[in-house]
């Protein structure tokens, strides 16, 4: 069973992202999944081409990343643990598009993300990542200090209440977490809000807050220094780590089909360590 120390890599961009060549997921040992994670926490984002599996063989991978998590909004009965990401001609709405970090507005939001698109369309339907750490690096000294001091509100509302109106209100989760938050692998501190859930600020007026989010989003989605894009074809698998990077599903192939599963581990309460 093979480690990935001895495996070819390519980086996608500087700060963000690396491909593994000529592994087989399924057959990786324990030591080996210890290496993943620590490569997406330094990374962020770890692609690898040609995985070939079932949704319970990837539930079964998963779990071995983490404890899984369950999505608040729209578990599927039949593998509550594997999000179906899909969309084509009838689609109104694809998952994922639009700039965030998964569920941050859980308690313990995930951890690692790990998904494998089965149906690409003819071109298009990149993920676009942006890693935290790099950006958060890129303000001033003081705009750094500043953010450090400061907590943000995420709410489940703002992704879920206009698209998923059968859903109970009561079930979008609604918490606080550090604008700054610290990785437990690499001690890395990252930015973490995100135009998906993040809804204000704590403590500060709604002007002073929508002013401050403003800038942190316009960075994030223009900072194109500290992202990269993953091009899928059929059976590739993208793990990404919610602590350091978030991303952006470009919807750009309607009406054409892309269709994939994504599991998700829960990842530890966020934190800033001094
Ligand atoms: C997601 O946010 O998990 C969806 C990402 C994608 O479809 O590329």
């Amino acid at each position: 069973m093979p480690t990935l120390s001895a495996l070819k890599k390519s980086d996608l961009t500087r700060h963000v992202g690396t491909e593994i060549h000529g592994l087989d997921l399924l057959s990786l040992s324990d030591a080996g999944v210890g290496e993943l994670l620590e490569l997406l926490a330094r990374r962020g984002v770890v692609v690898v081409r040609d995985q070939a599996m079932s949704i319970p063989e990837q539930i079964a991978f998963g779990a071995r990343l983490g404890e899984l998590h369950v999505h608040p909004a729209y578990a599927q009965s039949e593998h509550p643990e594997a999000l179906h990401i899909y969309g084509d001609e009838n689609s109104k709405m694809v998952p994922g598009e639009g700039w965030h970090s998964d569920v941050s507005c859980d308690e313990r939001p995930p951890g690692v993300s790990m998904l494998r698109i089965e149906t690409t369309p003819s071109v298009g339907g990149d993920t676009a990542f942006s890693h935290q750490g790099a950006l958060l690096r890129s303000l001033s000294g003081t705009m750094q200090s500043f953010l450090r001091t400061l907590k943000a509100r995420h709410s489940g509302d703002l992704p879920w209440r206009n698209a998923y109106k059968s859903v109970d209100p009561k079930m979008y989760p609604r918490n606080l977490h550090p604008v700054v938050r610290t990785h437990p692998i690499t001690g890395e501190d990252a930015l973490y809000v995100n135009s998906g859930f993040t809804d204000r600020i704590w403590d500060m007026e709604d002007w002073e807050s929508d002013a401050l989010l403003r800038m942190l989003f316009d960075r994030i989605a223009f900072g194109v220094e500290f992202q990269c894009r993953v091009r899928w074809e059929p059976n590739t698998v993208t793990f990404w780590d919610n602590r350091v990077v978030q991303h952006h599903a470009c919807w750009d192939y309607f009406p054409e089909k892309r269709e994939g599963w994504r599991v998700t581990t829960v990842g530890e309460k966020p934190y800033l360590a001094n």
